[in-house]
């Protein structure tokens, strides 16, 4: 890597280094999917890239029994199955291994928190932890009231000492909808300042999310174009291929409003319609991203059923494998009413934006795994070349988020030849050949900014909350209306009908992807 680096100079700087002070993230929900998927495979490649400091100590919490021994175990089974950099390099393991504990609790047993606390001191004893702790809550949701308190009551959640510091990081989802988002973030306050909050959406640690910020405000020609004068509509999609993964019981009980619209989607459109903030740190950027959601047009019920669409996928083919419908998928009840999919139209009522549509699209089993974010910008105003142009479609500009990270903007030119022909083509910037393909995961950069103080790139407590008073109308309305015709898109396909209607009735269509 290093000589990758060397040869390509648009790689330097990729390794400037920004190292925490040493510390311990205890882990809620160890031995769960997300730990062994996202959680090791970051730590452990923030260690191997030396980000982090040697004494960096982690500590599993959770209910299953198992002994440390089993638990470094199985953690380096993690690492081989889904680090970027495996299999895991024996001397690298060796250290960041030391540093790995477990214990076995239940959440709500005051017992298994004072076990924490004295392990915690130990730990600041033999190996320089200094008392800076990341508490990480990787549980089900249903379980986070109940660690929030212990918490609070064991005193684990106050700085050990003057100069350490004490922060807590919260998985999506947030809540379930207004009332549940607003009870946790009081329960939360009730025990932790703000500033030791840290709600994430690991969208926003995607290089290409944080590109939308860079691309759009350190560069001079796009702003100006950038509002309801010259940009047509814009869509945003995050396309799933996969489908549940054995996550049946969580998802059937959350669908894909609150799993992916809540969050990600709404993460997407803060950033693409905001207004440049004063400055890039946390107060400013989230700010501006918080004005946007309030500038969201409110759902009102009757007219939820024409600007919403949701779906569920049938049995089906994706790729060239079977799949069976949702309602066969383990876990899931067999008369499900849960959306896999969602689209929706939205119009952010403010000076730049007015009556400019934002469509955004997200589902699983779709035919194939893309999220971008398409600015399709309005024709020239008079075309010289008319008859040439029967081939010339509106620029756009693709913000692509996965995979083929990269950017393109498309545009007509002449075809070589004796006449004038127009044809559209893609002026392309590609991640992969300007920086090479080596890029950390949201995880990494999440937790090392969180290691760092850094909360630029979470998601403020009001800023939940107005994400669910947006998209409870909806839920409510779609509650109180079961669908009826579910499912109703085959596994591989790219939606419901309704989807292609909700644009075909302003006479537009869905990027073919
Ligand atoms: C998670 C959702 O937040 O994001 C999953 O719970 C989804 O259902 C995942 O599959 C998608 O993340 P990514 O990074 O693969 O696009």
């Amino acid at each position: 890597m290093d000589a990758d680096i060397a040869a390509n100079p648009l790689r330097e700087g990729l390794r400037l280094e920004r190292t925490p002070q040493p510390g311990v993230m205890v882990i809620f929900g160890a031995s769960g999917d997300l730990t062994r998927r996202k959680l090791m495979p970051a730590v452990y490649n923030l260690s191997r890239e030396r980000l982090i400091p040697p004494g960096f100590s982690v500590v599993g919490f959770a209910r299953s029994e198992t002994d440390e021994t089993h638990f470094r175990e199985s953690m380096l089974d993690a690492i081989n199955q889904f680090s970027r950099n495996r299999p895991a390099q024996p001397a690298i393991w060796e250290t960041f291994a030391e540093g790995l504990r477990y214990i076995q609790s239940a959440y709500d047993d005051p017992t298994g928190y004072r076990t924490l606390a004295n392990l915690l001191g130990q730990l600041d004893r033999e190996r320089g932890t200094g008392g800076n702790r990341v508490f990480y809550l990787a549980t089900p949701p249903s379980a986070y009231s109940e660690i929030v308190e212990q918490l609070g009551k064991s005193g684990l959640a106050r700085p050990t000492n003057a100069d350490a510091w004490t922060r807590i990081i919260i998985e999506k989802p947030f809540g379930r909808d207004l009332e549940s988002a607003l009870e946790l973030n009081r329960q939360l306050a009730s025990v932790f300042q703000e500033n030791q909050i840290y709600r994430i959406d690991h969208y926003l640690g995607k290089e290409t999310v944080q590109n939308i910020l860079v691309f759009r405000f350190a560069n001079g020609i796009f702003e100006p174009l950038w509002n309801r004068r010259y940009v047509d509509h814009i869509q945003i999609t995050v396309a799933e291929s996969i489908g549940l993964e054995g996550r049946g019981r969580y998802y059937d009980a959350t669908g894909a409003l609150r799993d992916m619209v809540q969050n990600h989607l709404l993460q997407l459109l803060s950033l693409v319609a905001m207004e440049p903030p004063i400055a890039f740190d946390a107060d400013a950027v989230r700010g501006e991203k918080v004005k946007v959601l309030h500038a969201v047009r409110p759902y009102q019920p009757p007219e939820i059923p024409s600007l919403t669409v949701r779906g569920q996928y049938g049995p089906g083919t994706v790729g060239a494998e079977d799949v069976p419908g949702y309602r066969e998928e383990p876990d899931v009840d067999p008369g499900s009413k849960t959306e896999t999919y969602v689209a929706m139209k939205l119009f952010v009522d403010n000076w730049r934006w007015a009556d400019t549509p934002f469509y955004v699209r997200t589902g699983k089993r779709l035919p194939r795994r893309v999220s971008e974010i398409a600015i399709q910008f309005k024709r020239a105003p008079h075309l010289l070349f008319r008859q040439a142009a029967e081939g010339l479609e509106p620029n756009v500009l693709v913000l692509r988020i996965q995979p083929n990270e990269g950017i393109s903007l498309r545009a007509g030119v002449k075809v070589p030849g004796p006449t004038i022909q127009i044809r559209s083509i893609n002026l392309d910037f590609l991640y992969g050949l300007s920086f090479g393909a080596d890029q950390p995961e949201a995880y990494e950069r999440l937790l090392l900014d969180c290691m760092l103080g850094d909360s630029t790139l979470f998601t403020r407590g009001d800023e939940v909350e107005t994400a669910w008073r947006l998209l409870t109308p909806i839920l409510e309305a779609w509650a109180a209306n079961p669908p009826p015709d579910f499912p109703n898109y085959g596994a591989g396909t790219w939606g419901p009908a309704a989807a292609d209607a909700l644009l075909e009735d302003d006479g537009r269509r869905w990027r073919r992807l």
